[in-house]
C-alpha cells in the first residue's frame, strides 16, 4: 500500500518565516526554506495538526485541515496574580509623596483585543488625515493583513494608571509606579511592555476608545502597561550603547 501524501498549504503573504511550525512538528518534518516552511517527507507525516495551530498568523493550514481554527484566547493572569503586581507599585516614588495612582485593568482578552483595534482605526484615520506620520503605515498594514495583535502583543491583559490632571507631577508619578510593576513582573512569572501606541491614541482624545474604555471623570492615564505570561524566554541581554558617565 502506498503511504498517504500529507501536504501543508501556506500563505507566503501571512507568513512570516519564524519556524515555529518547523519546531512545534514532533516528528521534524518541516523545514523553511527560503523563509517558507516546507514539508520534507510526506509520507511520515502523521497529520497532528500541531504546525497550523502553532502558527501565530493562521499563514499555514496543516496536513488534512479545510481551514485554520480561530484563534485561541490568550492565557488569563488570575487578578490575584494581577493584585500582587500592583501592590508592589504603591511603593514606587511619587511627587511631594502625592501617591494617588489608580489602576483600571482590563483582564478579558476579548476586550484587550477590541482594544486594539480601535487603536489601528485611529493609526488609519490619523494616516490618511496626515496627522500621524507615515512611519505608522507598516504598522497599521501588519495588523490588517496578517491580523496579529502589533499594538498590544496579544497580551491578556492591560493595566492603566490613571493620575489626577492636577497632580503636580502625576504623568511622572503613574509612570515610576508601572516602572516598579514592569521591574517586579518577571517574579511573579508575568511579563510586561509599555502600550506606548495606545497612550499615544489616549492623548489624542481618539472619541472611540473613550467611549469602549468608559474611564472615571477627573482622571488621565498616566501610563499604560501589558501584561501577561511571557510566550519566549531570552538567554542573553541585549546590546545597549555604552554608559555614558560624567564626573565632577
Ligand atoms: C514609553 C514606551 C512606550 C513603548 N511602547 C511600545 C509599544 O506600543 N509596543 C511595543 O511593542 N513596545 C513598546 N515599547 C517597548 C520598546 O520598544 C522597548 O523597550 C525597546 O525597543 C527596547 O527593548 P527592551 O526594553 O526589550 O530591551 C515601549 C517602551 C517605552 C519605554
Amino acid at each position: 500500500m502506498s503511504a498517504i501524501k500529507k501536504v501543508i498549504q501556506v500563505d507566503p503573504d501571512r507568513c512570516g518565516g519564524c519556524g515555529a511550525c518547523v519546531e512545534a512538528c514532533p516528528a521534524g518534518l518541516l523545514a523553511l526554506e527560503e523563509g517558507l516552511p516546507r514539508m520534507t517527507r510526506e509520507d511520515s507525516c502523521i497529520a497532528c495538526g500541531h504546525c497550523g495551530a502553532v502558527c501565530a498568523s493562521g499563514a499555514l493550514l496543516a496536513p488534512k485541515s479545510s481551514k485554520a481554527q480561530p484563534e485561541l484566547p490568550a492565557g488569563p493572569v488570575p487578578r490575584e496574580t494581577l493584585l500582587k503586581l500592583l501592590d508592589v507599585a504603591r511603593y514606587a516614588p511619587s511627587a511631594i509623596n502625592s501617591q494617588g495612582v489608580v489602576y483600571r485593568v482590563l483582564d478579558d482578552p476579548a476586550q484587550v483585543r477590541r482594544v486594539a483595534q480601535c487603536v489601528v482605526d485611529w493609526a488609519e484615520e490619523g494616516l490618511a488625515s496626515g496627522r500621524l506620520p507615515a512611519y505608522f503605515q507598516a504598522t497599521v498594514d501588519r495588523a490588517r493583513h496578517s491580523g496579529e495583535d502589533v499594538i498590544l502583543r496579544g497580551a491578556p491583559a492591560l493595566v492603566l494608571a490613571l493620575v489626577s490632571p492636577e497632580s503636580l507631577r502625576g504623568r511622572d508619578t503613574a509612570r515610576f509606579a508601572l516602572t516598579y510593576a514592569e521591574l517586579f513582573a518577571p517574579s511573579l512569572g508575568l511579563g510586561t511592555c509599555w502600550a506606548g501606541y495606545l497612550e499615544a491614541c489616549l492623548a489624542s482624545g481618539w472619541p472611540p476608545l473613550e467611549e469602549l474604555l468608559q474611564l472615571p471623570r477627573g482622571l488621565m492615564v498616566g501610563g499604560a502597561l501589558m501584561v501577561g505570561v511571557p510566550d519566549i524566554r531570552y538567554h542573553r541581554l541585549v546590546e545597549r550603547e555604552p554608559l555614558a558617565v560624567t564626573w565632577q
